[in-house]
């Protein structure tokens, strides 16, 4: 049985019949509402999460199928000590699937040498989240109609953003993709996105702490929040957690058409005044991660 661990785990040719899938399942929801009939997902969610966690389960009962776990490993038994081996053989007994999101890098690989069931990795550490960047291609692809051929900046906590990272290393195989890198210096890009992702496949790629100076270069915008869980001194996130704020006064320089996306959750990074700017892109970044998880799962559960 297949895992998603890594967003490289997927083809590019898996990645496209994904995003089909999740548009078809968009024009026509009732076609796919008994599909999982009998499925059980379970999501193991030993860190926060709203719309990751929320959106898989939305997306199981949407499939017709039922729902398990546990939203903090303070109420499960990681609390007493148990080992995610442990807990991952225990679950395997209960549910067809997992989704699982936990604060150190590896733990969801190390879940799927554990079972024979399909883990999907929810986001691990500061490391990946590659069902974010499911939900990101599909938003780029429907706001785009491609996912070739674009400028796109990433902003703000780029050392510890998984998104990004994830994001990176899915894009570096289109083609004629150009990254502007905007972060203060003590948060920049880890070296081995930059050598083994985007030099490697010959991305063509900037730095700065400008956001200013390069925003009416780009496609799309990329916004994210200063991982403050992730910091060793609060001093330092309080220093660097107001670096970049997006307003209006600055998309006055932007494209026309400019995609302004977001993870979420978003803290200071853009101001609510951009939300009724048609170029805010988050919210249906958001509802485009319910419909590309239905169609993860279909495929991981090799549903027809
Ligand atoms: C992101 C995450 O958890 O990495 N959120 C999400 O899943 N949509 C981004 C973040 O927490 O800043």
């Amino acid at each position: 049985m297949r895992s998603l661990i890594n967003i490289l785990d997927l083809s590019t040719g898996e990645i496209e019949e994904l995003i089909q899938v999740a548009n078809d399942i968009i024009k026509n929801p009732k076609a796919y509402s008994d599909k999982c009939r009998g499925k059980k997902l379970a999501t193991l969610f030993f860190e926060p999460s709203t719309r990751t966690r929320l959106s898989f389960e939305a997306a199981m009962y949407e499939l017709g199928g039922n729902v398990l776990g546990f939203s903090e490993a303070m109420s499960s038994s990681a609390a007493k000590g148990e080992s995610v081996a442990d807990t991952i053989k225990t679950v395997s007994c209960y549910a067809d699937i997992i989704a699982m999101r936990h604060p150190k890098e590896g733990a969801p690989l190390v879940a799927s040498m554990n079972t024979e069931i399909p883990i999907i990795n929810a986001g691990d550490g500061g490391h990946n989240h590659p069902t974010q960047t499911l939900a990101d291609l599909l938003t780029i692809y429907r706001e785009k109609g491609s996912l070739n051929n674009f400028t796109i900046g990433f902003c703000g906590d780029l050392k510890f953003g998984r998104t990004v990272h994830s994001l990176i290393a899915a894009l570096s195989r289109y083609e004629g993709i150009k990254v502007v890198l905007v972060s203060p210096k003590e948060l920049r890009i880890p070296n081995y996105v930059k050598t083994e992702l985007l030099e490697k496949n010959k991305i063509e790629f900037t730095e700065t702490t400008e956001l200013e100076e390069v925003i009416s270069e780009l496609d799309i915008l990329y916004m994210t929040r200063v991982q403050r869980e992730r910091f060793f001194s609060e001093e330092e996130y309080l220093r660097l957690k107001d670096s970049y704020i997006l307003n209006e006064e600055k998309l006055i320089n932007a494209k026309k058409d400019l995609a302004v996306m977001h993870p979420l959750p978003r803290v200071n990074e853009i101001s609510v005044s951009v939300d009724n700017d048609d170029r805010a892109c988050y919210f249906k970044q958001v509802l485009n991660g319910k419909y590309i998880r239905m169609a993860l799962m279909l495929k991981l559960l090799e549903v027809e």
